[in-house]
């Protein structure tokens, strides 16, 4: 799950490979001629290949590696590419470009009312995928609901959002306010707009479960999202989605896969379109075929009751505080938002990130993804071999494979003395909550004079003043 920066080659030269092709040969203690003669070449063709003039085709790239004992590919320099990508609110401010919204099933593109800028884009592998949405107004003669893999969780930051849900129990709608939260099952048609003629802004993620969630974006790179314009989704109609995926990466016509099942082209067809009942024993052939287990197909297409789960400002601090597993309180306090979205993948959480100076570097499955709201933050982490460090202010945001050593530290800038940066910290993680969290005992952490102190503060400043971090705005 790297960051390639890479993707515009060096030219010959800076490449490097005649350097190392010399220096491998020197350190065999070979003449030019005794590695000339092994490869089967002129002295005069390595003399010029070493000094990066001579003709050099991928055949004798090999032929002369072969000759030094070694892999062709340590004669080739390495893509340099980072475990994480810092966005900044600056370069956000600036950016015009937005991500347009593609129809799964046309094809199309399709005018979006609010404007998506990706946090993470760079990020090759990732799970969970930040956005940034500017959501506009919309009238309700004008509202067009979207779909799409599989959950998303968002928190507002300015203004008053309205969510509107499309559930098998009926047409949800929730308003949220600033450092509001809300987690629902994304397949599930919905859309969201501002309240008012002022634009709201808010951080979303998306989250396709195990798989990637490139899976549901553009292959190519052009900043889309595949959604599905439905009023409704059926069951089958999910599964029949997956099964055409699955053939069609497997460069499978409907002809070709309908007869390795042993059933018309014309069935698999309505199949696929979700227009035919799927038997269970035709769906475990196509797991055969595709060499996928059966929840490859069905996860998460059986939605069921709580839909959505939202936290609003005023309860995050009555959420039990809880810390990474692997790093304890001391570098930060976590509390769940949303927590009560069943079988999610997502964990997003309010985040109150200490000083953490003296705490080490861990690691753990999964990724993170921290947006920051309140002060300042610093990630340390190792990049090739080396520490590095990435200072975060109110509006940057980081993405961040945690598998590789990392530890964030936060200052507040708080003038009542409080030490720690507020963030959104959303984690990604197959291995659950239980993996990824510690409870912690709120006397722990916690003495008599600090309770007095953040309850004076509390008194003083009104909830809303908390959220200090000014999200970007189009100038
Ligand atoms: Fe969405
Ligand atoms: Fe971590």
């Amino acid at each position: 799950m790297p960051v390639y920066y890479d993707t515009t080659p060096p030219d010959k030269h800076a490449l490097g490979i005649g350097d190392r092709i010399r220096a491998e040969r020197k350190g065999n203690g070979w003449p030019l001629h005794e590695l000339a003669a092994r490869a089967g070449m002129s002295v005069t063709s390595l003399s010029e290949i070493e000094t990066d003039k001579g003709r050099l085709d991928l055949a004798r790239l090999e032929r002369l590696a072969a000759a030094l004992g070694i892999s062709a590919e340590r004669l080739l320099p390495r893509s340099r590419s980072t475990h994480f990508y810092v966005s900044s609110r600056s370069v956000l401010q600036q950016a015009s470009a937005t991500l347009t919204l593609v129809d799964y099933g046309s094809g199309n593109l399709t005018h979006y009312h609010n404007r998506l800028r990706p946090l993470a884009e760079p990020f090759v592998g990732k799970h969970m995928d930040p956005i940034y949405i500017e959501a506009l107004p919309v009238p309700d003669d004008r509202l067009s609901f979207i779909s799409h893999h599989h959950e998303e969780f968002f928190v507002v930051l300015k203004g008053e959002l309205e969510c509107l849900l499309r559930t098998p129990t009926g047409l949800i709608r929730e308003k949220l306010g600033p450092l509001d939260s809300m987690h629902f099952w994304s397949h599930l048609p919905h859309i969201i707009r501002s309240t008012s003629a002022t634009p709201a802004n808010s951080i979303h993620l998306h989250c396709s479960g195990d798989h990637f969630v490139e899976l549901d974006q553009a292959a190519d790179g052009s900043g889309a999202i595949y959604f599905r314009d439905e009023s409704t989704q059926t069951t089958a109609a999910l599964v029949a989605r997956r099964i055409t995926g699955a053939r069609t990466a497997r460069g499978l016509s409907l002809g070709e896969f309908a007869r390795d099942l042993g059933i018309s082209a014309r069935r698999l067809s309505e199949i696929e379109r979700g227009r035919r009942p799927l038997p269970i024993d035709l769906l475990l052939k196509i797991c055969i075929r595709c060499r996928r287990p059966l929840d490859f197909f069905t996860a998460g297409v059986f939605v069921a009751p709580p839909y959505y789960s939202i936290v609003r400002a005023a309860d995050i601090d009555r959420q039990p505080i809880r810390a990474e597993r692997h790093l304890g309180p001391e570098a930060a306090e976590l509390r769940l938002l949303a927590s009560g979205l069943t079988g999610r993948r997502m964990y997003p959480c309010y985040a109150r990130i200490h000083d953490a100076e003296g705490v080490t570097l861990h690691e753990h499955l999964g990724e993170e993804f921290v947006y920051v709201l309140n002060g300042e933050v610093t990630l340390s982490t190792v990049l090739h071999g080396r520490p590095v460090t990435q200072d975060l202010i109110a509006g940057d945001s980081c993405f961040i494979n945690s598998a590789l050593p990392h530890r964030f530290s936060g200052a507040g800038l708080s003038a009542s003395g409080h030490s720690s940066a507020e963030a959104l910290a959303v984690y990604w993680c197959p291995l659950g909550q239980e993996y990824l969290f510690a409870d912690v005992e709120e006397s722990s952490t916690e003495t008599d004079d600090d309770r007095d102190e953040s309850a004076a503060a509390e008194r003083s400043e009104p909830s809303e003043v908390r959220l200090m971090a000014q999200p970007p705005t189009r100038e």
